[in-house]
Formats: structure tokens, C-alpha cells, sequence
């Protein structure tokens, strides 16, 4: 059987379908790209307050703390908001977060989201 294949997407029609979707795409993951650069090495000074827990690259030291390392930039900054407005609670985070400015936590998510983490399975069971 033969099927005609039909080029009858130009590369600009494409272009204007990724110019209409990117903002949506980056509202569905809490991060607007022009909206402001986030510093990645700020966020890594800003974070030495957190280390004590979340461990020196985001790898957690404490119990009962989760990794940061590698997490999504968006993930991070709705986290660090929400405990910062209240709808995400728990007492010590919800005191970290307190004093964090709009800028710290795109910069923290900035240094946190850059970590790169190797994820293994375990050996398989005998
Ligand atoms: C005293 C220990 C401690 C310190 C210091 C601390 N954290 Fe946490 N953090 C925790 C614990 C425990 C949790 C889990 C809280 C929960 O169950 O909601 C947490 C959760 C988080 C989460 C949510 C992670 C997830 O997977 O949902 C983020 C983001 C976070 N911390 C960022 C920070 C940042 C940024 C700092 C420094 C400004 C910081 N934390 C300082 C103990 C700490």
C-alpha cells in the first residue's frame, strides 16, 4: 500500500504554533522564562543556610529531609511559595521560607535544579 506524504507544515507555520504554545507550556510548569534570570550561584550563597539539612548539594543530611538536587525549577519555587503564603505547611520549612524574596527562590531553584543527579535501580533480587 502507498500513502503521499504531505509536507504541509512549513518550518514557519511551526514557529508560530511554538511561539503560541511556549507560554503555556511554561505557565503549566510555574516558570516564566523572560520573566527574570534566575542566578544559579546566588542561589547556591543564599542556600548555605540551608545545607545543615538539605546537605552542601542538595543531597539531604538530616532525616526526614527530602533531596533538592535535580528537582524541576518549577517544582521548587511552587514548594518554597507555598510554604512561604501558608498553603504548604510544616515548622521548620514554613520558617525558612518566610524571608525568602521572589528573587531568592529563583535563584535557590536556579541552584538547586542544576545539581545533576544519576539515578540507578537497584541490583536485581536472587
Ligand atoms: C532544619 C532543617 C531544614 C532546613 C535548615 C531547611 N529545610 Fe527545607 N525541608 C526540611 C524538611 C524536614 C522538609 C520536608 C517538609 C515537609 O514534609 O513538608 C523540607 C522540605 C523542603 C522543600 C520541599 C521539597 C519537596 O520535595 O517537596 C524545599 C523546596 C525546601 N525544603 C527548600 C529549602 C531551602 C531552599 C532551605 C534554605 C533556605 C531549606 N529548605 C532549609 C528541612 C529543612
Amino acid at each position: 500500500m502507498h500513502r503521499p506524504i504531505h509536507f504541509t507544515h512549513t518550518r514557519a507555520a511551526r514557529a508560530v504554533r511554538l511561539h503560541l504554545l511556549l507560554p503555556l507550556v511554561a505557565g503549566i510548569i510555574g516558570f516564566a522564562p523572560a520573566a527574570q534570570a534566575a542566578d544559579a550561584a546566588a542561589g547556591q550563597a543564599k542556600a548555605q543556610m540551608c545545607t545543615v539539612c538539605h546537605g552542601p548539594i542538595g543531597m539531604a543530611v538530616a532525616p526526614e529531609t527530602p533531596n533538592l538536587a535535580g528537582q524541576p525549577p518549577g517544582y521548587l519555587t511552587n514548594q518554597l511559595r507555598h510554604y512561604r503564603d501558608g498553603s504548604r505547611k510544616h515548622e521548620v520549612m514554613s520558617i525558612m521560607a518566610r524571608t525568602l524574596t521572589d528573587t531568592d527562590i529563583a535563584n535557590l531553584a536556579a541552584w538547586f535544579s542544576s545539581i545533576q543527579v544519576e539515578a540507578k535501580a537497584p541490583d536485581a533480587p536472587k
